[in-house]
């Protein structure tokens, strides 16, 4: 892996539904800029996702996790879900394979409205609404720990254990404020459910209160996660960089992703600093548009510039910005966010305007 050189190997990961389709798009991109910029871009395909599944079991093998780990600088990811496999658990394979495997604790979720024409909230415009959250991403109740007893019998249990390490709500809590300080953003809010969940947010609380006295500048404010809903929906503007674990994480940034105009808009990276990043769509595969052009690519655009930032080059993030503005403001873009055009026709609009 080569940090200072031009040459990157990527691994990409289409998976499953529209996540082809975008990640089509994603593909034609790096490669145009390959060619625009002159970086090296080793695309290394895997084909893991329901597909594969389906044909030969495999979920996650060994090897590909290995030549990932050991020979990639970043992974472009489509998405996974399949409705012909019900259980979905090849899927948590790769994803949480990927995120707890490669321990890409942060979950870097940007929620930027692009255009007034995408905001959804009366009175309010697109400036009203620029924050990042930091979502935990290798612990909380995603860890599969816990179990079923005496499953489909009237006395069954089900458990799933909600796991809050110090050092894994300190790093991502840190991280947030590192963000915050090199980005000038000036205040970090921590959403938790300390009231209800005793144990666990009081770690979230007691953590928050010791790193935020390391940043002085940073003003540090608290909100229950139900809270922060509300206000996420009433005036988004107080809201700057946002920290919270990985449940609440996700559900915030589906809600985040409808006052940036949809989930069609809503970028993320998955990160441990200094190691390989994993850069996906916040979507889903959206088995009910897979397959007939209509999935928004923009996305997966501003993913790609959240991987050049990783890979070294943030001028390029900040033109695939404002290009995606641009396809916005100029109708060059698919009917979920007020245009005619189709995936494809979006991705080959947003490859030729690469000079
Ligand atoms: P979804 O995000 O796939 O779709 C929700 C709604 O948003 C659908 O109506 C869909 O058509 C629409 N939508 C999503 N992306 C869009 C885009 N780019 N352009 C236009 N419209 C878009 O969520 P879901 O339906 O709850 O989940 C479908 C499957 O995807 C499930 O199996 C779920 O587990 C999986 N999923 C995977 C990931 C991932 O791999 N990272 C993320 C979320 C959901
Ligand atoms: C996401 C998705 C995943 C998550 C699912 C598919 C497990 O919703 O990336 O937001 O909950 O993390
Ligand atoms: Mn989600």
């Amino acid at each position: 892996m080569s940090q200072q050189s031009n040459s990157k190997r990527i691994a990409v990961i289409e998976g499953d539904g529209i996540g082809k389709e975008v990640v089509s798009v994603g593909v034609a991109l790096l490669e145009r800029l390959a060619e625009a910029r002159g970086y090296q871009f080793e695309l290394v395909h895997f084909d893991l996702g329901a597909d594969r599944f389906l044909r030969d079991g495999a979920t996650f093998p060994e090897e590909d996790q290995q030549t990932i780990r050991e020979t990639c600088d970043a992974v472009l990811l489509g998405a996974l879900g399949d409705p012909r496999v019900p259980s979905l658990d090849y899927a948590r394979d790769i994803l949480f394979g990927l995120r707890f495997g490669l321990d890409l604790y942060c979950n870097i979720r940007p929620i930027q409205c692009l255009s007034d024409r995408l905001m959804p909230l009366k009175g309010k415009s697109a400036k009203d609404c620029d924050m990042v959250v930091f979502r935990e991403n290798t612990e909380g109740i995603y860890v599969n720990v816990g179990g079923q007893f005496k499953k489909g019998t009237p006395d069954e249990v089900a458990i799933n254990e909600d796991i809050n390490t110090r050092k894994g709500v300190e790093r991502v809590i840190r991280a947030a404020f590192d963000f915050a300080k090199a980005h000038g953003r000036g205040r970090v809010h921590m959403a938790d459910k300390s009231n209800a969940m005793k144990h666990a947010h009081e770690l979230w609380q007691r953590c928050f209160r010791e790193v935020a006295a390391d940043y002085p500048g940073i003003e540090a404010k608290h909100q229950y996660v139900d809270a922060l809903c509300f206000n996420l929906i009433r005036d988004p503007s107080q809201f700057d960089v946002v920290v919270t674990n990985n449940l609440f994480g996700d559900i915030v940034t589906d809600l985040g992703a409808a006052l940036q105009g949809g989930l069609g808009m809503a970028a993320s990276a998955n990160v441990h600093p200094g190691r390989i990043g994993l850069f996906e769509p916040v979507h889903g595969s959206a088995p009910d548009i897979a397959g007939e052009d209509k999935a928004n690519p923009l996305a997966t655009v501003l993913t790609i510039g959240m991987m050049m930032t990783h890979l070294g080059w943030p001028d390029e993030e900040a033109r695939l910005v404002e290009l995606v503005r641009r396809a916005v403001d100029e109708g060059k873009c698919t009917a979920d966010v007020g245009g005619e055009l189709g995936t494809r026709a979006v991705g080959e609009w947003v490859v030729s305007q690469i000079a």
